[in-house]
């Protein structure tokens, strides 16, 4: 009886979300999120709920900004998958496996966060992973250009997919990889700007690679 009880009320639970899903798209849609009846902010945060964002970069390696980006966009999206790049033009420190095992371990306690690595366009890949959204954040001004370039040339590639910039917090506006991996080079602190255990493999490789000239870029 209790089992049949709970059965029914689940059912019930499931029905009612179903129909409050079916009776919002509706309204959204009748309403085109201009009617005062429905908040236009609150009908797009309903959106985003439902969407998978990628945030592609090359973390070499991961800074306390990418986390923040990402924990700012869990907060936005239902999933974010971390796109590695894997770029033979460039050198990075660490390989892409190395990469991607790092920000694995940052996020293992997050099942809405997957990482994986790609290579070639990153609308393909977005494509190939049903996300519409492209996530990036921006620091300064700087980024700006760069990121404006970025993010109309691939509306051009792919019209369906939208880029969503988000401003990492003011403590980490001025870090980057590189300063990262030349801070920990020359043997500088770098608590609190990136995660522990990305800071113990940073000095592993460099243990390990004595001789490491750094690549910029
Ligand atoms: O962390 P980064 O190095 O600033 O990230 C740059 C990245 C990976 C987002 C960018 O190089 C990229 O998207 N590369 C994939 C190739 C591509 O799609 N190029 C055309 C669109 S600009």
């Amino acid at each position: 009886m209790k089992m049949l009880s709970t059965k029914l009320t689940r059912c019930n639970a499931a029905v009612l979300i179903a129909c409050s899903a079916v009776l919002l798209f509706h309204l959204t849609k009748e309403y085109q999120f201009d009617n005062t009846l429905i908040n236009r902010s609150y009908a797009l945060l309903f959106f985003c709920a439902q969407m998978k964002a990628v945030y592609p970069g090359s973390f070499d390696p991961i800074t306390n900004g990418h986390v923040d980006i990402i924990h700012r966009g869990l907060k936005i999206f239902q999933r974010i998958v971390v796109a590695v790049l894997e770029n033979p033009k460039k050198q990075p420190l660490f390989t892409t496996k190395e990469r991607v095992d790092m920000i694995q371990t940052v996020f293992s306690q997050k099942t809405n966060v997957e990482v994986r690595s790609f290579h070639g366009l990153l609308v393909d890949f977005a494509r190939s992973n049903q996300a519409n959204v492209i996530m990036r954040g921006l620091r300064a001004i700087s980024d700006f250009e760069y990121e404006f370039q970025m993010a109309l040339m691939n509306r051009k590639l792919d019209p369906e997919i939208e880029t969503f910039f988000m401003t990492p917090s003011v403590d980490y506006s001025f870090l980057s990889s590189n300063l990262v991996k030349e801070v920990s080079l020359l043997g500088g602190c770098l608590k609190g700007l990136i995660p522990e255990s990305i800071e113990k493999r940073l000095r592993q490789k460099f243990e390990q690679n004595p001789n490491i000239t750094l690549y910029k870029g």
